[in-house]
Protein backbone atom coordinates (compact mmCIF):
# COMPACT_ATOMS: atom_id res chain seq x y z
CA UNK A 1 0.00 0.00 0.00
CA UNK A 2 1.10 3.26 -1.00
CA UNK A 3 0.64 6.82 1.42
CA UNK A 4 0.91 10.23 0.00
CA UNK A 5 0.78 13.76 1.25
CA UNK A 6 -1.48 16.28 -0.44
CA UNK A 7 -2.46 19.84 0.99
CA UNK A 8 -4.53 22.45 -1.03
CA UNK A 9 -8.40 22.91 -0.98
CA UNK A 10 -10.11 20.39 0.33
CA UNK A 11 -13.37 20.76 -1.50
CA UNK A 12 -10.83 20.63 -4.92
CA UNK A 13 -9.29 17.53 -4.01
CA UNK A 14 -9.82 14.68 -7.11
CA UNK A 15 -10.40 11.50 -5.60
CA UNK A 16 -12.44 8.58 -5.31
CA UNK A 17 -13.37 9.52 -1.82
CA UNK A 18 -12.25 11.75 1.47
CA UNK A 19 -12.35 10.45 4.75
CA UNK A 20 -13.50 13.09 7.36
CA UNK A 21 -14.69 12.71 10.63
CA UNK A 22 -17.74 13.19 12.98
CA UNK A 23 -17.67 13.24 16.89
CA UNK A 24 -20.76 12.27 18.54
CA UNK A 25 -23.34 13.92 18.41
CA UNK A 26 -23.18 15.04 14.69
CA UNK A 27 -20.77 17.27 15.26
CA UNK A 28 -18.63 18.13 12.74
CA UNK A 29 -14.67 18.52 12.68
CA UNK A 30 -13.14 21.01 11.15
CA UNK A 31 -12.27 19.46 7.85
CA UNK A 32 -16.23 18.34 7.50
CA UNK A 33 -16.94 22.04 8.58
CA UNK A 34 -15.26 23.04 5.31
CA UNK A 35 -16.98 20.45 3.12
CA UNK A 36 -20.29 21.20 4.65
CA UNK A 37 -19.27 25.15 3.26
CA UNK A 38 -18.52 23.92 -0.25
CA UNK A 39 -21.63 21.91 -0.18
CA UNK A 40 -23.66 24.40 0.50
CA UNK A 41 -25.17 22.73 3.84
CA UNK A 42 -25.50 19.99 2.24
CA UNK A 43 -23.80 17.37 5.02
CA UNK A 44 -24.83 18.74 7.80
CA UNK A 45 -28.80 18.42 5.93
CA UNK A 46 -27.72 14.25 5.95
CA UNK A 47 -26.72 14.04 9.12
CA UNK A 48 -29.89 15.70 10.56
CA UNK A 49 -31.58 12.60 8.87
CA UNK A 50 -29.74 10.71 11.88
CA UNK A 51 -27.83 7.83 9.90
CA UNK A 52 -25.11 8.57 11.56
CA UNK A 53 -23.86 10.20 14.85
CA UNK A 54 -20.44 9.77 15.37
CA UNK A 55 -19.98 7.01 17.31
CA UNK A 56 -16.50 5.54 16.99
CA UNK A 57 -15.96 3.41 14.27
CA UNK A 58 -18.99 3.66 12.61
CA UNK A 59 -19.03 4.89 9.02
CA UNK A 60 -21.51 6.29 6.01
CA UNK A 61 -20.99 6.74 2.75
CA UNK A 62 -22.25 9.42 1.21
CA UNK A 63 -22.35 9.89 -2.80
CA UNK A 64 -22.32 13.03 -4.98
CA UNK A 65 -22.12 15.71 -2.50
CA UNK A 66 -22.57 19.30 -4.72
CA UNK A 67 -19.59 21.67 -4.84
CA UNK A 68 -16.87 18.83 -3.96
CA UNK A 69 -14.70 17.60 -7.04
CA UNK A 70 -14.63 13.91 -5.03
CA UNK A 71 -16.38 10.82 -5.84
CA UNK A 72 -17.79 10.04 -2.58
CA UNK A 73 -17.50 11.64 1.36
CA UNK A 74 -17.16 8.80 3.56
CA UNK A 75 -18.41 9.79 6.78
CA UNK A 76 -16.46 8.57 9.81
CA UNK A 77 -17.28 8.52 13.57
CA UNK A 78 -14.81 9.46 15.87
CA UNK A 79 -16.94 9.12 19.03
CA UNK A 80 -16.97 11.92 21.62
CA UNK A 81 -14.82 15.02 20.84
CA UNK A 82 -13.45 15.23 24.55
CA UNK A 83 -12.53 11.63 24.54
CA UNK A 84 -10.74 11.59 20.85
CA UNK A 85 -7.29 10.48 21.69
CA UNK A 86 -5.48 7.20 20.41
CA UNK A 87 -7.72 4.41 21.09
CA UNK A 88 -10.79 6.10 18.92
CA UNK A 89 -8.76 7.40 16.64
CA UNK A 90 -7.46 4.11 15.63
CA UNK A 91 -11.15 2.91 15.78
CA UNK A 92 -11.89 5.62 13.34
CA UNK A 93 -9.38 4.39 10.91
CA UNK A 94 -9.59 0.79 11.06
CA UNK A 95 -13.15 1.36 10.59
CA UNK A 96 -12.55 3.92 7.85
CA UNK A 97 -10.50 1.26 5.83
CA UNK A 98 -12.74 -1.39 6.24
CA UNK A 99 -15.76 0.71 4.70
CA UNK A 100 -13.68 1.47 1.91
CA UNK A 101 -12.70 -1.69 1.05
CA UNK A 102 -16.44 -2.68 0.41
CA UNK A 103 -16.25 -0.16 -2.29
CA UNK A 104 -14.40 0.28 -5.25
CA UNK A 105 -12.61 3.18 -4.54
CA UNK A 106 -9.17 1.80 -4.66
CA UNK A 107 -7.52 4.78 -3.34
CA UNK A 108 -8.76 7.76 -0.70
CA UNK A 109 -8.07 11.04 0.77
CA UNK A 110 -7.71 10.76 5.06
CA UNK A 111 -8.22 14.14 6.65
CA UNK A 112 -8.59 12.40 10.30
CA UNK A 113 -4.99 12.69 11.25
CA UNK A 114 -5.72 16.32 11.56
CA UNK A 115 -8.25 16.19 13.97
CA UNK A 116 -5.55 16.01 16.73
CA UNK A 117 -6.52 12.93 18.12
CA UNK A 118 -5.23 13.47 22.01
CA UNK A 119 -1.18 13.06 23.14
CA UNK A 120 -0.51 12.53 19.38
CA UNK A 121 1.31 15.71 17.13
CA UNK A 122 0.97 15.89 13.50
CA UNK A 123 4.18 13.35 13.33
CA UNK A 124 2.94 10.54 15.13
CA UNK A 125 -0.69 11.01 13.97
CA UNK A 126 0.63 10.90 10.21
CA UNK A 127 2.78 7.68 11.15
CA UNK A 128 -0.53 6.26 13.19
CA UNK A 129 -2.54 7.01 10.11
CA UNK A 130 0.07 4.80 8.52
CA UNK A 131 0.23 1.67 10.48
CA UNK A 132 -3.24 1.11 11.16
CA UNK A 133 -4.08 1.36 7.64
CA UNK A 134 -1.68 -0.76 6.45
CA UNK A 135 -2.33 -3.26 9.34
CA UNK A 136 -6.05 -3.29 8.53
CA UNK A 137 -5.23 -4.39 5.14
CA UNK A 138 -2.66 -6.79 5.85
CA UNK A 139 -4.36 -10.38 4.73
CA UNK A 140 -2.91 -13.98 5.11
CA UNK A 141 -3.20 -15.49 2.34
CA UNK A 142 0.26 -17.82 1.60
CA UNK A 143 -1.98 -21.02 2.37
CA UNK A 144 -5.59 -19.69 1.95
CA UNK A 145 -5.93 -18.78 -1.85
CA UNK A 146 -9.46 -17.76 -2.42
CA UNK A 147 -10.52 -16.02 1.08
CA UNK A 148 -14.18 -15.01 0.71
CA UNK A 149 -13.49 -11.71 2.61
CA UNK A 150 -10.78 -10.84 0.48
CA UNK A 151 -12.19 -7.21 -1.21
CA UNK A 152 -12.84 -6.90 -4.47
CA UNK A 153 -10.68 -3.72 -4.62
CA UNK A 154 -8.23 -3.72 -2.64
CA UNK A 155 -7.47 -0.26 -1.00
CA UNK A 156 -3.95 0.90 -3.27
CA UNK A 157 -3.16 4.50 -1.87
CA UNK A 158 -4.07 6.50 1.25
CA UNK A 159 -3.26 10.25 1.00
CA UNK A 160 -2.80 12.39 3.80
CA UNK A 161 -4.46 15.50 3.53
CA UNK A 162 -2.68 18.27 5.32
CA UNK A 163 -3.88 21.91 5.97
CA UNK A 164 -0.84 23.73 6.22
CA UNK A 165 2.05 23.63 3.62
CA UNK A 166 4.93 23.85 6.33
CA UNK A 167 3.53 20.98 8.15
CA UNK A 168 4.69 19.16 4.61
CA UNK A 169 7.49 18.07 5.97
CA UNK A 170 6.91 16.52 9.21
CA UNK A 171 4.24 14.59 7.58
CA UNK A 172 7.10 13.56 4.94
CA UNK A 173 8.90 11.80 7.52
CA UNK A 174 5.96 10.66 9.34
CA UNK A 175 5.21 8.39 5.84
CA UNK A 176 8.36 7.15 6.05
CA UNK A 177 8.89 6.00 9.30
CA UNK A 178 5.74 4.61 9.28
CA UNK A 179 5.97 2.75 5.91
CA UNK A 180 8.89 0.86 7.30
CA UNK A 181 7.41 -0.04 10.91
CA UNK A 182 3.90 -1.22 8.31
CA UNK A 183 7.00 -3.30 6.46
CA UNK A 184 8.52 -4.62 9.92
CA UNK A 185 4.81 -5.44 11.12
CA UNK A 186 4.17 -7.23 7.78
CA UNK A 187 6.86 -9.36 7.63
CA UNK A 188 6.41 -10.27 11.38
CA UNK A 189 2.96 -11.04 11.03
CA UNK A 190 3.13 -13.44 8.09
CA UNK A 191 6.25 -15.50 9.41
CA UNK A 192 4.14 -15.94 12.90
CA UNK A 193 0.95 -16.96 11.11
CA UNK A 194 2.66 -19.57 8.97
CA UNK A 195 1.86 -23.13 10.33
CA UNK A 196 4.90 -24.81 12.33
CA UNK A 197 5.12 -27.43 9.03
CA UNK A 198 6.15 -24.55 7.08
CA UNK A 199 7.25 -22.09 9.21
CA UNK A 200 10.31 -24.40 10.63
CA UNK A 201 13.63 -23.07 11.94
CA UNK A 202 15.10 -24.11 8.28
CA UNK A 203 12.79 -21.76 6.80
CA UNK A 204 13.03 -19.24 9.27
CA UNK A 205 17.21 -19.18 8.56
CA UNK A 206 15.88 -19.09 4.75
CA UNK A 207 14.01 -15.65 4.99
CA UNK A 208 16.80 -14.40 7.35
CA UNK A 209 19.67 -15.66 4.17
CA UNK A 210 16.71 -13.57 1.81
CA UNK A 211 16.82 -10.45 3.88
CA UNK A 212 20.72 -10.54 3.87
CA UNK A 213 20.72 -10.69 0.25
CA UNK A 214 18.25 -7.56 0.01
CA UNK A 215 20.23 -5.26 2.15
CA UNK A 216 24.04 -4.02 1.58
CA UNK A 217 24.24 -3.59 4.85
CA UNK A 218 22.54 -6.69 6.39
CA UNK A 219 25.20 -9.66 6.63
CA UNK A 220 22.91 -13.16 7.56
CA UNK A 221 25.01 -15.68 9.10
CA UNK A 222 23.25 -18.78 10.38
CA UNK A 223 24.47 -21.11 13.19
CA UNK A 224 24.17 -25.23 12.79
CA UNK A 225 24.18 -27.47 15.15
CA UNK A 226 27.35 -28.51 14.92
CA UNK A 227 28.57 -25.00 15.82
CA UNK A 228 26.03 -24.76 18.26
CA UNK A 229 27.82 -28.06 20.16
CA UNK A 230 31.12 -26.71 19.69
CA UNK A 231 29.81 -23.49 21.96
CA UNK A 232 28.78 -25.87 24.35
CA UNK A 233 25.21 -24.60 23.64
CA UNK A 234 23.56 -27.49 25.85
CA UNK A 235 20.42 -25.59 26.98
CA UNK A 236 19.63 -24.63 23.54
CA UNK A 237 20.31 -28.13 22.12
CA UNK A 238 18.99 -30.15 24.57
CA UNK A 239 15.35 -28.35 23.41
CA UNK A 240 15.98 -28.89 19.80
CA UNK A 241 17.18 -32.69 20.47
CA UNK A 242 13.28 -33.70 21.01
CA UNK A 243 12.66 -32.09 17.43
CA UNK A 244 13.34 -34.00 13.56
CA UNK A 245 13.83 -30.26 13.05
CA UNK A 246 17.48 -29.11 13.28
CA UNK A 247 18.10 -26.40 15.42
CA UNK A 248 19.55 -22.91 13.98
CA UNK A 249 20.83 -20.14 15.41
CA UNK A 250 20.00 -16.87 13.20
CA UNK A 251 22.08 -13.77 13.35
CA UNK A 252 21.95 -10.21 11.10
CA UNK A 253 24.10 -8.12 11.58
CA UNK A 254 22.68 -4.48 10.26
CA UNK A 255 25.96 -2.00 10.20
CA UNK A 256 24.48 1.23 9.51
CA UNK A 257 27.40 2.97 10.95
CA UNK A 258 31.10 3.41 12.05
CA UNK A 259 32.32 -0.65 13.46
CA UNK A 260 33.38 1.09 16.51
CA UNK A 261 29.81 1.60 17.29
CA UNK A 262 28.35 -0.83 19.82
CA UNK A 263 25.24 -2.26 18.67
CA UNK A 264 21.89 -2.59 19.59
CA UNK A 265 21.32 -6.42 19.91
CA UNK A 266 17.65 -7.97 19.77
CA UNK A 267 17.04 -11.40 20.57
CA UNK A 268 13.80 -13.18 19.99
CA UNK A 269 12.64 -16.83 20.78
CA UNK A 270 11.95 -18.85 17.61
CA UNK A 271 10.22 -21.25 18.83
CA UNK A 272 8.25 -22.41 15.57
CA UNK A 273 5.80 -25.06 17.74
CA UNK A 274 5.41 -25.22 21.22
CA UNK A 275 4.37 -29.16 22.52
CA UNK A 276 5.27 -28.86 25.68
CA UNK A 277 7.79 -31.42 25.03
CA UNK A 278 7.09 -34.57 27.48
CA UNK A 279 5.42 -31.83 29.82
CA UNK A 280 2.75 -31.99 26.83
CA UNK A 281 0.58 -28.98 27.15
CA UNK A 282 -3.23 -30.25 26.68
CA UNK A 283 -5.21 -30.58 23.23
CA UNK A 284 -7.28 -27.36 23.35
CA UNK A 285 -5.30 -24.34 21.43
CA UNK A 286 -2.70 -26.63 21.24
CA UNK A 287 -2.35 -24.56 17.90
CA UNK A 288 -1.97 -20.88 18.84
CA UNK A 289 1.76 -22.72 20.10
CA UNK A 290 2.82 -21.83 16.26
CA UNK A 291 3.29 -18.31 17.48
CA UNK A 292 5.63 -19.15 19.65
CA UNK A 293 8.54 -17.84 17.47
CA UNK A 294 6.93 -14.18 17.64
CA UNK A 295 10.20 -12.79 19.31
CA UNK A 296 11.60 -14.62 17.05
CA UNK A 297 9.02 -12.52 14.15
CA UNK A 298 9.55 -9.30 16.09
CA UNK A 299 13.21 -9.35 15.33
CA UNK A 300 13.02 -10.03 11.82
CA UNK A 301 10.47 -7.27 11.98
CA UNK A 302 12.82 -4.30 13.94
CA UNK A 303 15.83 -5.44 11.35
CA UNK A 304 13.28 -5.19 8.16
CA UNK A 305 12.60 -1.70 9.22
CA UNK A 306 15.99 -0.36 10.15
CA UNK A 307 17.22 -1.82 6.33
CA UNK A 308 14.20 0.00 5.30
CA UNK A 309 15.32 3.51 6.94
CA UNK A 310 19.32 2.82 7.07
CA UNK A 311 19.14 3.94 10.21
CA UNK A 312 22.52 5.40 11.14
CA UNK A 313 23.22 2.11 14.03
CA UNK A 314 24.67 -0.79 14.48
CA UNK A 315 22.10 -3.51 14.90
CA UNK A 316 22.37 -7.47 15.73
CA UNK A 317 19.27 -9.32 15.17
CA UNK A 318 19.83 -13.24 17.18
CA UNK A 319 16.96 -15.65 16.78
CA UNK A 320 17.43 -18.91 18.34
CA UNK A 321 15.11 -21.29 16.58
CA UNK A 322 14.15 -24.57 17.32
CA UNK A 323 10.54 -26.82 18.09
CA UNK A 324 9.77 -27.97 21.38
CA UNK A 325 8.62 -31.91 20.72
CA UNK A 326 8.26 -35.70 22.74
CA UNK A 327 10.56 -36.93 20.83
CA UNK A 328 12.68 -40.06 21.91
CA UNK A 329 15.50 -38.20 22.58
CA UNK A 330 13.60 -35.19 24.02
CA UNK A 331 14.33 -33.55 27.81
CA UNK A 332 12.94 -35.25 30.69
CA UNK A 333 11.60 -33.91 34.17
CA UNK A 334 15.03 -34.28 36.12
CA UNK A 335 17.38 -34.02 33.19
CA UNK A 336 20.26 -31.63 33.75
CA UNK A 337 21.99 -29.54 30.84
CA UNK A 338 24.96 -27.68 31.16
CA UNK A 339 24.26 -24.07 29.44
CA UNK A 340 26.75 -22.34 27.45
CA UNK A 341 27.72 -20.39 30.41
CA UNK A 342 28.41 -23.48 32.54
CA UNK A 343 25.89 -22.79 34.66
CA UNK A 344 23.90 -26.25 35.15
CA UNK A 345 20.11 -26.53 34.63
CA UNK A 346 17.49 -28.66 35.93
CA UNK A 347 14.68 -29.37 33.74
CA UNK A 348 11.88 -30.17 35.73
CA UNK A 349 9.37 -28.70 33.47
CA UNK A 350 9.78 -29.45 29.81
CA UNK A 351 7.54 -27.10 28.93
CA UNK A 352 9.70 -24.22 29.94
CA UNK A 353 11.94 -24.29 27.26
CA UNK A 354 11.75 -20.73 25.99
CA UNK A 355 14.03 -19.51 28.45
CA UNK A 356 16.69 -22.59 27.81
CA UNK A 357 16.69 -21.34 24.04
CA UNK A 358 17.23 -18.21 25.21
CA UNK A 359 19.77 -18.09 27.97
CA UNK A 360 22.54 -19.83 25.76
CA UNK A 361 21.34 -17.16 22.72
CA UNK A 362 22.35 -14.35 25.54
CA UNK A 363 25.74 -15.53 26.31
CA UNK A 364 26.73 -16.10 22.61
CA UNK A 365 25.23 -12.01 22.28
CA UNK A 366 28.08 -10.75 24.92
CA UNK A 367 30.86 -11.19 21.99
CA UNK A 368 29.31 -8.47 20.09
CA UNK A 369 30.01 -6.01 23.24
CA UNK A 370 26.72 -4.66 23.03
CA UNK A 371 25.31 -1.11 24.06
CA UNK A 372 21.76 -2.54 25.06
CA UNK A 373 20.87 -6.29 24.83
CA UNK A 374 16.68 -6.84 24.91
CA UNK A 375 14.87 -10.13 24.37
CA UNK A 376 11.72 -10.51 23.15
CA UNK A 377 10.05 -13.91 23.84
CA UNK A 378 6.49 -15.55 24.05
CA UNK A 379 7.81 -16.52 27.21
CA UNK A 380 4.95 -16.96 29.69
CA UNK A 381 0.94 -17.85 30.01
CA UNK A 382 1.42 -16.19 33.75
CA UNK A 383 2.36 -12.97 31.69
CA UNK A 384 -0.54 -12.92 29.76
CA UNK A 385 -3.01 -13.78 33.51
CA UNK A 386 -0.77 -10.58 34.71
CA UNK A 387 -1.28 -8.25 31.71
CA UNK A 388 -3.96 -9.55 29.20
CA UNK A 389 -4.02 -8.72 25.55
CA UNK A 390 -2.86 -5.05 25.91
CA UNK A 391 0.85 -4.74 27.43
CA UNK A 392 4.12 -6.60 27.23
CA UNK A 393 5.37 -7.23 30.35
CA UNK A 394 8.97 -5.41 31.29
CA UNK A 395 11.20 -6.86 33.45
CA UNK A 396 15.11 -5.21 33.82
CA UNK A 397 16.83 -3.82 36.98
CA UNK A 398 18.13 -0.90 34.97
CA UNK A 399 16.27 1.85 35.14
CA UNK A 400 17.47 4.28 32.41
CA UNK A 401 16.71 1.30 29.91
CA UNK A 402 13.33 0.63 31.68
CA UNK A 403 12.69 4.49 31.02
CA UNK A 404 13.45 4.60 27.39
CA UNK A 405 11.68 1.42 26.79
CA UNK A 406 8.16 2.62 28.40
CA UNK A 407 8.36 5.69 26.75
CA UNK A 408 9.78 4.07 23.55
CA UNK A 409 6.55 2.05 23.59
CA UNK A 410 4.17 4.88 24.94
CA UNK A 411 5.55 7.27 21.93
CA UNK A 412 4.41 3.97 19.01
CA UNK A 413 1.12 2.68 20.63
CA UNK A 414 2.51 -0.17 21.85
CA UNK A 415 3.15 -0.18 25.19
CA UNK A 416 4.70 -2.41 27.77
CA UNK A 417 4.23 -2.57 31.21
CA UNK A 418 7.33 -2.83 33.96
CA UNK A 419 6.83 -5.38 36.41
CA UNK A 420 9.61 -6.47 39.19
CA UNK A 421 12.64 -8.06 38.79
CA UNK A 422 13.87 -7.83 42.44
CA UNK A 423 16.25 -10.45 44.00
CA UNK A 424 13.56 -12.35 46.70
CA UNK A 425 12.13 -14.45 43.82
CA UNK A 426 15.60 -15.70 42.33
CA UNK A 427 15.70 -18.37 45.68
CA UNK A 428 12.37 -19.30 43.70
CA UNK A 429 14.75 -21.01 40.76
CA UNK A 430 16.77 -23.12 43.50
CA UNK A 431 17.15 -26.50 43.03
CA UNK A 432 18.99 -30.06 45.09
CA UNK A 433 21.04 -31.00 42.03
CA UNK A 434 22.02 -28.14 39.79
CA UNK A 435 22.49 -24.65 39.58
CA UNK A 436 19.12 -23.55 38.90
CA UNK A 437 15.82 -25.22 37.82
CA UNK A 438 14.06 -24.13 34.75
CA UNK A 439 10.76 -23.09 36.86
CA UNK A 440 9.83 -21.59 40.20
CA UNK A 441 6.30 -23.05 41.04
CA UNK A 442 3.16 -21.14 40.52
CA UNK A 443 3.87 -17.99 41.87
CA UNK A 444 4.73 -15.48 40.16
CA UNK A 445 5.78 -16.68 36.74
CA UNK A 446 6.42 -14.18 34.39
CA UNK A 447 8.74 -13.29 37.53
CA UNK A 448 10.61 -16.33 37.74
CA UNK A 449 11.30 -16.88 34.18
CA UNK A 450 12.91 -13.10 33.83
CA UNK A 451 14.90 -13.95 36.67
CA UNK A 452 16.13 -17.38 35.34
CA UNK A 453 16.89 -14.93 32.27
CA UNK A 454 18.99 -12.61 34.36
CA UNK A 455 21.66 -15.05 35.31
CA UNK A 456 22.60 -14.95 31.74
CA UNK A 457 22.86 -11.32 30.98
CA UNK A 458 25.08 -10.00 33.90
CA UNK A 459 27.56 -8.61 31.40
CA UNK A 460 25.75 -6.27 29.60
CA UNK A 461 22.58 -3.57 29.93
CA UNK A 462 19.47 -5.73 29.74
CA UNK A 463 15.87 -5.85 29.23
CA UNK A 464 13.33 -8.84 28.83
CA UNK A 465 9.68 -7.98 26.87
CA UNK A 466 7.86 -10.74 27.72
CA UNK A 467 5.20 -10.76 24.74
CA UNK A 468 3.28 -13.63 25.17
CA UNK A 469 -0.15 -12.00 25.56
CA UNK A 470 0.63 -8.73 22.98
CA UNK A 471 1.96 -10.79 20.35
CA UNK A 472 -1.41 -12.26 18.89
CA UNK A 473 -4.76 -12.53 19.14
CA UNK A 474 -6.69 -15.84 19.95
CA UNK A 475 -10.44 -16.37 19.15
CA UNK A 476 -12.44 -15.12 15.84
CA UNK A 477 -9.34 -12.85 15.54
CA UNK A 478 -6.83 -15.35 15.55
CA UNK A 479 -3.32 -14.13 14.64
CA UNK A 480 -0.32 -12.14 14.76
CA UNK A 481 -0.43 -8.14 15.85
CA UNK A 482 3.38 -7.87 14.81
CA UNK A 483 3.96 -6.42 18.39
CA UNK A 484 6.19 -5.22 19.59
CA UNK A 485 8.13 -4.33 16.31
CA UNK A 486 6.60 -0.87 16.57
CA UNK A 487 7.88 -0.20 19.82
CA UNK A 488 11.30 -1.26 18.86
CA UNK A 489 11.91 0.34 15.65
CA UNK A 490 10.52 3.65 18.28
CA UNK A 491 13.60 2.67 19.93
CA UNK A 492 15.77 2.64 17.57
CA UNK A 493 14.70 5.78 15.71
CA UNK A 494 15.40 7.92 19.29
CA UNK A 495 18.75 6.20 19.35
CA UNK A 496 19.50 7.18 15.08
CA UNK A 497 18.45 10.61 16.33
CA UNK A 498 16.23 10.18 13.22
CA UNK A 499 13.26 11.52 16.50
CA UNK A 500 13.51 13.17 19.42
CA UNK A 501 13.77 10.79 22.67
CA UNK A 502 9.85 10.16 23.92
CA UNK A 503 8.86 10.74 27.24
N1 LIG B 1 5.30 -20.65 24.99
C1 LIG B 1 4.89 -20.87 26.31
C2 LIG B 1 4.29 -19.63 26.97
C3 LIG B 1 2.94 -19.23 26.48
C4 LIG B 1 1.81 -19.74 27.05
C5 LIG B 1 2.81 -18.28 25.49
C6 LIG B 1 0.56 -19.33 26.62
C7 LIG B 1 1.57 -17.87 25.05
C8 LIG B 1 0.44 -18.39 25.63
C9 LIG B 1 6.09 -21.30 27.16
O1 LIG B 1 7.02 -22.07 26.51
C10 LIG B 1 5.52 -22.14 28.26
O2 LIG B 1 5.01 -23.18 27.98
N2 LIG B 1 5.62 -21.65 29.48
C11 LIG B 1 5.11 -22.33 30.60
C12 LIG B 1 6.08 -22.18 31.73
C13 LIG B 1 5.76 -23.03 32.91
C14 LIG B 1 5.97 -24.49 32.57
C15 LIG B 1 6.67 -22.61 34.05
C16 LIG B 1 3.76 -21.69 30.96
O3 LIG B 1 3.63 -20.48 30.85
O4 LIG B 1 2.85 -22.43 31.30
MN1 LIG C 1 6.56 -24.13 26.56
ZN1 LIG D 1 7.20 -21.82 24.53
Amino acid sequence: MEFRIKTGELARQKTPCILIGIFERRKLSAPAEILDLASGGRLSELLKKGDMDGQAGSTLMLYDLPGLAAERVLLVGCGKHKEFGRDNYRKALGAAVAALQQTHSGSALCALHDLHPEGLDLYSAVREAVTTAADKVYRYTQTKKDDKQAPKTPLKQLTLWVDEKEAQPTAELAIRHGTAIAAGIALSKELANLPGNICTPSYLADKARELGGRFDRLEVEILEEADMEALKMGALLSVSRGSRQPAKLILMHYRGTDAASKPVVLVGKGLTFDTGGISIKPAADMDEMKFDMCGGAGVFGAVLAACELGLPINLVGVVPASENMPDGDANKPGDIVTSMSGQTIEILNTDAEGRLILCDALSYSERFDPEVVIDLATLTGACVIALGKHASGLFTTDERLAEEIVNAGQAAGDRAWRMPLWDEYQQQLDSNFADMANVGGREAGAVTAACFLARYTKAYRWAHLDIAGTAYLSGKDKGATGRPVALLTQLLLQRSGEVAPAG
